[in-house]
This record gives structure tokens, C-alpha cells and sequence, in this order.
């Protein structure tokens, strides 16, 4: 949430600041500006809106600068106009900040800053931190010690960048349990939230740790923590990244991101499931997912509990939000089944304030894509001080939320651009179903004969997948029918009540077309009330324990005249009798079926969205990572 980068060396500071700015800005689109010191002074251009008109005031006044900071915005206090947008500008106009977090104490500190003088010309916490590293200076501190003086009164999670016209060589970087890392090139440095925006350029990378400072110059690296004692770290390489940050011929980076699942898939079972002949080098490619490693132990690198820990282990608890949330929920349903554990799963920002009942025989599970969302690292950290076993899934292997889990599971997805999660929904659940068959494996608690049948059902899913996706014409004109819709429901039951949450939480965010995710069972306790003609249910519908009662639930709805539309399977002849539209997906059994469910559904959001116009790739309001509480 919020991007921050920053640039030191011998080229135009402001072209790279922006590049670094596209990639960073899934953060967050409120606004955008820079800092750039030239020819002495501190020049502050920034926009409200896309990067893209960032781009247009930086192409006519082409600032001639060796040195800046940069940030985009997703906005948590102030609206998001030019006043509020970043960098803010010290009272002494010599230096400019960007900040990613929270300051949570800024409202005394802005009061007591007013009091005392100090002009406020926006409505954001960011501001506060320029005027009090300004007042530290005016008493005769240089820019590290102002620094050093405000980490201690400013409260909250938060990154910050620094530049100051008085030390042009140089750029500071604060990060207090957020993300910044520096990236070192020839003669040249980088800053940047997120480092996938320094491996455009270099990677040798230092991440900063809680709690500390970095001086930046073009050619090394300083850093301190909030007491001011100095370290050094070597800088590590990062390693290669086979996906290449482009729309490869699709409209969107969502419809791109959709259509590389079944990749996705075959990326990340096979890293873990050996048996494929190389599980490392493995060669995607000539990836044939026909039950290869099927009678093979699987290999869950990076999970570290051993054989007997993992059968004292009474109990699980995830913690996710949003989509990750939803994985979680049909994480439970796999994991419950094979090991026959109890399983909890909770909304991460539900346990703040609340007593957390974990202890030293609860493995914790957090999902994150980002492995940066706020309320999900500090759940994680909690259940962690309790003593529980903690596990991270996350596609962001340098993320936080890989730094502090002790086991970890890594979604090989590539970076996903589009603010809404498609690919890298599918590898969690596709995690959560080797980390189901790993524990029952582990626990003895399945047959070798069931164990192999699993393993061969999940490798069947990235061909799936591809079928589905063949059918991606017939999706669209069904989509279009419902375009018109004020509001949509969607129901599924057992294994899929969490795809049917997951189907209305993409509509909303993709088409802003109001939808509601339920139980089938629950639709009859109350949302029954809301439907009409012009309401479309759709409902998931696959072969098993809750085929009948979830279709009874279908035609519950039929009877109030709702528009009936189903997901359903190839071959099922009942359907028709109760749905006008139907999503087929080909025979899948009920406890797989929640990945190839999902994909008609994204398919689904996308089209409408498209027709309806809409900002696919960055919905109106979200931020791709979501780094406040
Ligand atoms: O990075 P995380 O997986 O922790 O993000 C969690 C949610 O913010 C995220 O899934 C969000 O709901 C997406 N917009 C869903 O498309």
C-alpha cells in the first residue's frame, strides 16, 4: 500500500524514479509525485490521479536531477488531490519525505506542531514527520540525527524515504515493521518498497530490517538502528524471475493472469511434489501432469516441522483476508478431511483486540499474496508469541511474511500485476492441498492407496484448467447476459461455499456491481429476501455429498423468479431443468473442484467489467498490497 522509491548516480533520476513508480504501482493510484535535487534546490512535482499524469507534468518540465525520491499513493488520510499527494515538503523547505504506513499519534503531534507555529498545507500524517525532522535541524541536528530524534516520537508501522537539498549525495530510508530495499548498481543506488521495482536495475539488493535506518549514496550503504549503533550487511543477489512483467498480447494484465493458472499450477506442484524427475530445475514446459510422483513422498520444502511435531500438532488455526481468506476457508475443508484435524480460519483484522487461543500444539497458518498485509503479519506475530508453530503461504518468498514464519510455503506465481487476485488464488488453494496431503502423509492418517489417488488428482488440475479456459468464448456471451444486474448472489455449499464468496468478491471488485457470497443452506434464513427477477444467483453446482441439497437451494431461489445461473458440470442433466445460463466446467470430483470452479467465475467478473467499461487492472479505491491496519 503506498509505493516508495528512490535513486542515487550519475543518470536522470526522474525517468527512473518513474519506471520504478510502474511497477509499484499496484501499491496504490490516488497520486503521484517526486523529490529531485537540481542544481541545489529541492523540486517537488506531483499529481493527483494515475502515474500517467505524473508522466505528463514530467515530460514538459523535464527536471535536470542525479538524485530524488519518489512515491504512489494510496490514500489513508486526506483525500487524494495534489495537496495530499507525496513527497511533502519540510517547514524549512529543505527536505521532502514519501511515506508508506501510518503515523498513528499524528494528530497530537499536528496539534502540538501548530501550536508552536508550524503551517500544515495537507491533510496527511506524512506531513508531521517533514516538520518535526525540520524542527530536530533547526536545532542543530544534521539530517541522521533529526532522524534519530523522530523515530522516537512518532508511533505506528511505517517506511519512510528522505531527501534533503543540504546533503544532495545522499538519500535516507526508515523502515519501522514495514518493507524498503536498497538495491546497489555500478556507481549507483536504488530504493524501492518492493524489489521487484530494483530488479529492473541491479540484483544485489540489502533489505532493511525493522527498526532501521539507511544512508544511501551512489556507492554504499549505512545503516543504524533507532539507537543510532551502526551495522553492516552484505548485499544478496536476487534470484531470477521467469515471468516477464508484460500483458503477453492480452488486454489486461488480469486476463493474462487468469490464463497463466494452469503454469501457475504446474510451477508450483511441481516444486513440491517430486517424482517430477528434477523438482527444482523442472522444466514447465515439458511439464506432462499424468500422475508422474504419484507414489512418492512429497517434498513440502521449506516446511521444517518435523514427523513427530507435526503429529502433536492439535490443532490449526489460518489467518487471512480477502481472497487469501477465501483459500483459507477451503484450506479448512482439505485439511479437516484428510487429516482430521479441527481447523479454524478467521479474518486476520478479527483477532486485534480479541484473546488469541493458540498455543504450542496449534500450527498457525498465515495466506498472504503479498506477504505485507498488515492485519495478516500481525496475527501471525501474535499467534507466534503464544508459541505456536507458524507457516507462511505466500507468493513473496523476500516478503515479511516469509522473514518471520519459520515454515513456508511459496505460491510460484511470477508477479501478479492485476489488483485483483486471480493466479495466485488458484496456487494457494493448490498449497493448501499439498499441505493437506503432507500432514495427512505425515500423520498416517490416509492410506498409501488414497495418498496416491490425491497426488494424481491434484496433478490432473493444471490440464483442467486449460480445458476450461478453451471455453472462454462461450464464458463471455453468457457473461454479457448479466451485465445489466444491480445486484448478484452467489451460493455453494461444503467446499464450495468459500468459491462462491471468493465469485462475489471478484464481481464487486472488478465490475462495482453489488454481490453477495452465501451458503446455499443459509439462503433460506434470510438473503432469500433480496431476490427478485432482476436478481441473478449463481450457484456451484458439482457431483457430490451436497450435489441435491445445494440444487433444492438453487431452486429456492428459482421459485422467488430470480435469473438462475450455474456453474455446473459436462454431462449433468439435471441443470438445465433449473438454470437458464449455464458455466460448464468438465466432471471434477467435489473435493477438487474449488479450483477449477473459480475460473469461470474470474472469466465471468472480467467480461462484465470489460463491457461495463471499468479500470480492470486497478479497480477504483484498492491497492494491491494492503500495509495498514
Ligand atoms: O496480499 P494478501 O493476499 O495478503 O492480500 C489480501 C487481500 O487484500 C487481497 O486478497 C484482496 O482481497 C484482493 N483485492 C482480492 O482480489
Amino acid at each position: 500500500m503506498c509505493g516508495i522509491v528512490g535513486y542515487l548516480g550519475s543518470n536522470q533520476a526522474a525517468p527512473v524514479l518513474l519506471s520504478k513508480l510502474r511497477v509499484l504501482e499496484y501499491r496504490g493510484y490516488d497520486s503521484a509525485g517526486v523529490a529531485v535535487i537540481e542544481a541545489g534546490r529541492l523540486n517537488v512535482i506531483k499529481a493527483a490521479g494515475k502515474l500517467s499524469n505524473l508522466e505528463t507534468l514530467l515530460q514538459s518540465q523535464r527536471p535536470q536531477a542525479t538524485v530524488g525520491i519518489g512515491h504512489t499513493r494510496w490514500a489513508t488520510h486526506g483525500t487524494p488531490n495534489d495537496l495530499n499527494a507525496h513527497p511533502h515538503i519540510s517547514a524549512n523547505g529543505t527536505l521532502a519525505i514519501v511515506h508508506n504506513g501510518i503515523i498513528e499519534n499524528y494528530a497530537d503531534l499536528r496539534q502540538e506542531l501548530t501550536d508552536r507555529g508550524y503551517v500544515f498545507v495537507s491533510d496527511t500524517d506524512t506531513e508531521v514527520v517533514a516538520h518535526l525532522l525540520s524542527r530536530e535541524m533547526d536545532k542543530g541536528a544534521d539530517l541522521l540525527g533529526a532522524i534519530l530524534q523522530v523515530v522516537k516520537q512518532i508511533k505506528g508501522a511505517y517506511a519512510l524515504g528522505i531527501v534533503s537539498q543540504n546533503q544532495p549525495d545522499r538519500i535516507y530510508a526508515v523502515n519501522h515493521h514495514y518493507s524498503l530495499t536498497v538495491g546497489m548498481g555500478e556507481n549507483e543506488s536504488f530504493l524501492a518498497s518492493d524489489s521487484t521495482a530494483v530488479r529492473q536495475y541491479t540484483n544485489k539488493i540489502i533489505r532493511l530490517e525493522q527498526s532501521e535506518i539507511a544512508e544511501i549514496t551512489a556507492h554504499s550503504v549505512r545503516l543504524f538502528d533507532f539507537a543510532g549503533k551502526e551495522s553492516t550487511r552484505e548485499p544478496v543477489s536476487l534470484e531470477s524471475d521467469p515471468y516477464k512483467i508484460d500483458k503477453s498480447g492480452f488486454k489486461h494484465f488480469l486476463l493474462k493472469e487468469i490464463h497463466e493458472q494452469p503454469l501457475v499450477l504446474r510451477q508450483t506442484l511441481s516444486k513440491y511434489m517430486t517424482g517430477a524427475e528434477d523438482p527444482i530445475n523442472f522444466n514447465v514446459e515439458h511439464f506432462k501432469p499424468t500422475g508422474n510422483g504419484a507414489n512418492d513422498k512429497m517434498g513440502l520444502y521449506g516446511v521444517r516441522l518435523t514427523e513427530n511435531e507435526i503429529k502433536g500438532i492439535e490443532r490449526i488455526h489460518i489467518v487471512a483476508c480477502g481472497t487469501a481468506y477465501h483459500a483459507a476457508l477451503i484450506g479448512k475443508c482439505i485439511i479437516e478431511e484428510l487429516c482430521s484435524l479441527p481447523v479454524d480460519v478467521e479474518i486476520a483484522s478479527e483477532i486485534r483486540g480479541r484473546k488469541l487461543l493458540v498455543n504450542e500444539r496449534t500450527l498457525t497458518v498465515a495466506v498472504s499474496q503479498s506477504g505485507e498485509t498488515a492485519d495478516t503479519l500481525a496475527a501471525i506475530k501474535e499467534a507466534k508469541k503464544k508459541g505456536s508453530y507458524t507457516l507462511g503461504i505466500t507468493n513473496r518468498p523476500d516478503s515479511h511474511l516469509a522473514q518471520i514464519t519459520e515454515n513456508l510455503i511459496v505460491t510460484e506465481c511470477g508477479i501478479e500485476v492485476s489488483v485483483a487476485a486471480t493466479k495466485t488464488y488458484v496456487a494457494q488453494l493448490a498449497c493448501f492441498y499439498l499441505l493437506g496431503i503432507y500432514l495427512a502423509e505425515q500423520r498416517g492418517a490416509v492410506s498409501k492407496a488414497k495418498l496416491k489417488e490425491l497426488k494424481g488428482g491434484l496433478l490432473q488440475m493444471p490440464a483442467l484448467i486449460e480445458q476450461i479456459l478453451g471455453r472462454a468464448e462461450d464464458y463471455r456471451q453468457e457473461s454479457l447476459k448479466l451485465a445489466d444486474a444491480n445486484d448478484v448472489v452467489f451460493i455453494g455449499r461444503g467446499f464450495n461455499f468459500p468459491t462462491a464468496l471468493e465469485g462475489a468478491l471478484k464481481l464487486k471488485e472488478l465490475s462495482y456491481i453489488h454481490a453477495s457470497g452465501y451458503a446455499a443452506g443459509e439462503l433460506k434464513h434470510g438473503p432469500i429476501a433480496v431476490l427478485d427477477s432482476t436478481v441473478p444467483v449463481i450457484t456451484v453446482l458439482v457431483p457430490g455429498k451436497v450435489y441435491e441439497k445445494t440444487l433444492s437451494n438453487a431452486q429456492e431461489s428459482r421459485a422467488r423468479q430470480a435469473r438462475m445461473v450455474a456453474v455446473a458440470v459436462d454431462g449433468d442433466e439435471k441443470a438445465p431443468k433449473t438454470f437458464e445460463h449455464i458455466f460448464r466446467i468438465p466432471p471434477v470430483d467435489e473435493f477438487f473442484s474449488p479450483i477449477p470452479a473459480c475460473v469461470p467465475m474470474q472469466l465471468m467478473s472480467y467480461y462484465v467489467a470489460d463491457f461495463l467499461g471499468k479500470d480492470v487492472d486497478q479497480p477504483r479505491n484498492l491497492a494491491k498490497s494492503v500495509t495498514v491496519e
